[in-house]
């Protein structure tokens, strides 16, 4: 795992986009692992004056997203699928055909999940994932005693993880309870996973990922079975290592 520590938010979401930017230069048509959340708009703020300038072209490169909730409607704004919409595929330029989001209002769950698996490894597997991490340590929406095999699924979101998320909505309550996400396996097959965390909210989550024993207690310790993990963090996230 190689631990990148910066001085600023700003700096660790350059630092991330330079990664990134690298990948999409060397493979027009990368695939991308896309996060939602505020950890990773940095980086998408970054590409976007990339893109802007004409320095860096997205449009060939395609994406998946990480999650999405279970029980909104696709066009609520917090949706992931508005989310991304919004945040990445507008500013950044890409093809909305070719970005997807796990639908979180298909009939059948489980044969949706299955098919969001097959479509990532029908695209050719992830070139880059993007990645936040929650407060208590999760990746994408795998919250603590998640598999470290899991594949893309439902799961129930912890009480923490929806108050976190609280400010999102209008309601506490309007929080959704469920989501889908890639499973820990499923990001796993990534073949360059990013992580980035700001502020000293996540310093305890980092060093849990980074140092603390592989546990299923906290997902972002499946990292480091990685090959090719980068860890980016500001001063005050790396302030446990
Ligand atoms: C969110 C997302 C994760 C994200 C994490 C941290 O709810 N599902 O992908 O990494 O929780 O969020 P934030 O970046 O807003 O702190």
């Amino acid at each position: 795992m190689e631990i990148i520590i910066l001085p600023t938010p700003a700096d660790v979401g350059r630092v991330a986009a330079d990664l990134i930017a690298s990948v999409v230069r060397a493979k027009p048509a990368a695939v991308l692992g896309l996060a939602t959340g505020s950890s990773p708009l940095d980086i998408y703020r970054s590409l976007a004056a990339r893109v802007a300038s004409g320095d860096l072209d997205v449009s060939e490169a395609s994406g998946f997203a990480l999650d999405e909730y279970v029980g909104i409607p696709l066009e609520h704004p917090e949706s992931y699928a508005s989310v991304i919409a919004r945040d990445v595929v507008g500013p950044l330029g890409m093809d909305p055909a070719r970005v997807r989001v796990p639908d979180g209002r298909a009939a059948d769950i489980e044969a949706a999940t299955a098919d969001y698996d097959r479509a990532i490894a029908e695209a050719g597997g992830v070139d880059i994932q993007i990645l936040g991490i929650g407060a208590n340590g999760h990746i994408g929406f795998n919250e603590p005693t998640s598999s470290f095999s899991s594949r893309t699924r439902i799961k129930t979101l912890a009480p923490s993880t929806r108050e976190a998320n609280a400010r999102f909505f209008d309601d506490p309550d309007d929080v959704p309870t469920h989501c889908l996400t890639q499973g820990l396996g499923t990001i796993l097959e990534a073949r360059h996973v990013v992580l980035v965390a700001q502020g000293a909210g996540k310093a305890d989550a980092v060093a849990a990922a980074v140092e603390g024993p592989l546990s299923a207690m906290c997902p972002g310790s499946a990292l480091q079975l990685h090959q090719h993990a980068t860890v980016i963090v500001d001063e005050a996230a790396a302030s446990r290592l």
